[in-house]
């Protein structure tokens, strides 16, 4: 069996396009969508994944504004950025880039960010709201991965989901989401015994990991949907994902790529947030 491929940039520019008229219908009101990032410090990574998150908005007719704030930067002149970010009116969302430096209180910045602002959906209050089946914001990458599985048509009702890596980004997120859709949810953690035998038998495998092609073609259930959230830049400078491709997608029904899989899919859905936070604050108005 060789794997159909997902593909997070075809499916991203259809609904980035419905995003921009969306936006253009917004900014034509007066309420022109705006996003404010956060950058402290110099981690390259992070700068490629800000520099795409701000041109994404760029081109969908948001407002983006991107805050540089140097490595050495305080807890207490970071918390001052983030209030006033929730100040200024013409900002809707805020995301301030993680990993923090380590002397920073990545917890405590969340915190500082107004709920309703939260497009990353981090804030206690908006990781509550998921749990128990009202969320506000959806966290962006399981918010994607969500999206492509419903593009893509896959019945997610009885399915056996299993999700690798439990962190509060994407595999807590993923799998709450998961669970409300209908499948049963394992999640696996860096302590799980016999990986294998979980992964084995997903109908959906979700691999958040950060571990260089740690899944291999073995471990896949034939059939099954595979989504790869990672991105792993290799010695030769290339890159690649959690999951070794090309064994996986002999076994696997579906399977994203990487890069052009999540990647996209997870800018996508911070536009959406975005949009989601300006049509919200409509209402209240
Ligand atoms: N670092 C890696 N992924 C993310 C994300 O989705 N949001 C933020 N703020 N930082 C990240």
């Amino acid at each position: 069996m060789t794997a159909q491929i997902i593909d997070g940039v075809a499916l991203s520019a259809s609904i980035r396009e419905q995003i921009a008229q969306r936006a253009a219908a917004l900014t034509a009101a007066g309420r022109r969508p705006g996003l404010a990032v956060v950058l402290v410090g110099e981690d390259p990574a992070s700068q490629v994944y800000v520099r795409n998150k701000v041109s994404a908005c760029e081109k969908a007719g948001f407002k983006s504004e991107l805050h540089r704030m140097p490595a050495d930067t305080t807890q207490a002149a970071l918390l001052a950025k983030v209030d006033e970010l929730n100040k200024d009116s013409s900002i809707h969302g805020i995301l301030v880039q993680l990993p923090l430096p380590a002397h920073l209180s990545s917890h405590d910045v969340i915190e500082a960010i107004a709920s309703e602002k939260d497009v990353d959906g981090f804030h206690v209050s908006n990781a509550g709201l998921l749990m128990t089946g009202k969320p506000l914001f959806r966290p962006c990458t399981p918010y994607g991965v969500m999206k492509m599985l419903e593009l893509t048509g896959i019945n997610l009702r009885g399915a056996e989901a299993v999700v690798i890596g439990a962190s509060n980004i994407v595999g807590k997120p993923q799998a709450m989401l998961l669970l409300q859709a209908g499948a049963t949810v394992t999640l696996c953690n860096s302590k799980t015994k016999d990986l294998k035998a979980h992964c084995q038998r997903a109908d959906v495998l979700v691999v958040a990991t950060g571990r260089a092609k740690m899944i291999t073609g073995d471990m896949i259930k034939p059939g099954a949907v595979v989504i790869d959230v990672g991105i792993n830049r290799m010695d030769d400078g290339k890159l690649c994902g959690d999951v070794d491709f090309d064994s996986a997608k002999e076994v696997a029904a579906w399977i994203t790529p990487v890069p052009g899989g999540v990647g996209p899919m997870t800018i996508t859905m911070l536009l959406q947030n975005t949009l989601e936070a300006v049509e919200r604050s409509e209402v209240a108005s």
